[in-house]
């Protein structure tokens, strides 16, 4: 039996998060420029093998839940397959739980196949109800696309459904009741996140943010809400709305951090292991691997990596540094 992957706090991590691509076909104002990031080139992606070989590793060591995310997942080429062989791998616990975060564009066609692969559930992101406000929030007219595929989802079974919006000043917050609305009509989760500074456009404000108990106190002048015990190491704090079942989460990473039961680890496209979201180092997983390192090597260089993390983000710190890479390179 291998240790399992502790970091210097004992925390202990068991959730991967991989992204897939840096590509999104969306242009989300509060993550990139209207036109883009330099795109990571395709030499430096890793390929489906390598992914599924990281992976591998860290399931035999310890990782039970496996995020993929982007850019946008489901704009890679092979998605069914990548999934397919990722809900194969096997750790002391089980078969691993895989589940994605998406835009939702293309679920309509992808929806059933990926069911079929063996993906558990899907969490899209939603910020908005609005058509032109989702048209200039996204910068594409294409509200119309995301709901059709949160519906392919539900009607798959690739529940329970998750939304998530970035709530924002002057942008969406007065629609937090709408979208709390919205999902519980139809059994999805709601879920609010403090928007943190990992834009492209370094525009992120401290002082303008829509916090964890301004979201609250809205949602508390239309339901009641009770808070769920036991959040465990899940980012986000849940509130039963009008006695439930039905809950709506506050993901608070500003205001309230959970850096404390962090158990994620990060890979990104190009094969740079990342202990934080937040973190200024990583660890070049594709050249060990490409320089032919053996497994062992892998699970060496994965701890190590889990070794190094810090206690937390320190967003609040006075010398807080944004990361080098905007969160479509990073994965959320
Ligand atoms: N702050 C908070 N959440 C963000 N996301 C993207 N950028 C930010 C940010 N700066 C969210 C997306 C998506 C998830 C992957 O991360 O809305 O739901
Ligand atoms: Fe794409 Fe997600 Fe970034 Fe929006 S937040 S541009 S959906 S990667």
């Amino acid at each position: 039996m291998s240790a399992p992957l502790v970091d210097r706090f004992g925390r202990v991590h068991r959730d991967l998060r991989i992204s897939l691509t840096d590509r999104c076909s969306l242009r989300c104002t509060y993550c990139m420029p209207a036109d883009g990031v330099p795109w990571l080139a395709g030499s430096t992606m890793l390929s489906t093998p390598e992914i599924v070989r990281v992976a591998r590793v860290a399931v035999e060591a310890g990782v039970t839940e496996i995020r993929l995310t982007g850019g946008e997942p489901l704009l890679r080429a092979d998605i069914v397959d990548v999934v397919a062989r990722l809900a194969t791998l096997e750790g002391e616990e089980g078969r691993v739980e895989v589940s994605l975060t998406t835009n939702a564009l293309r679920l309509p066609g992808l929806a059933a196949p990926l069911r079929d692969a063996g993906l558990a559930r899907v969490n899209v992101s939603l910020d908005t109800l609005d058509r032109e406000r989702f048209a200039t929030l996204t910068r594409r007219d294409r509200l119309h696309d995301t709901l059709a595929g949160i519906a392919a989802a539900d009607s798959v079974g690739l529940s329970p459904i998750k939304l998530n919006a970035v709530a924002m000043r002057g942008v969406n917050d007065d629609e937090v009741v709408d979208l709390v609305r919205f999902a519980v009509e139809r059994g999805y989760q709601m879920r609010f996140i403090e928007q943190m500074p990992l834009d492209a456009g370094h525009t992120w404000d401290r002082t303008t943010m829509v916090t964890q108990a301004e979201i609250l106190e809205r949602l508390r002048g239309a339901f009641r809400l009770e808070e769920v015990p036991g959040r465990g190491s899940a980012p986000a704090e849940l509130w039963y709305v009008d006695g439930g079942p039905h809950t709506v989460g506050v993901i608070a990473s500003v205001t309230a951090p959970f850096c404390g039961a962090c158990d994620r680890v990060r890979l990104t496209a190009d094969g740079q292991l990342r202990n934080c979201l937040f973190a200024q180092d990583e660890t070049d997983l594709r050249t060990l691997m490409r320089e032919g390192c053996t497994d062992a090597e892998l699970d060496a260089a994965l701890r190590a990596a889990i070794a190094g993390k810090k206690a937390g983000h320190g967003i609040d710190d006075p010398g807080f540094l944004q990361p080098r890479r905007p969160m479509s390179a990073i994965g959320g």
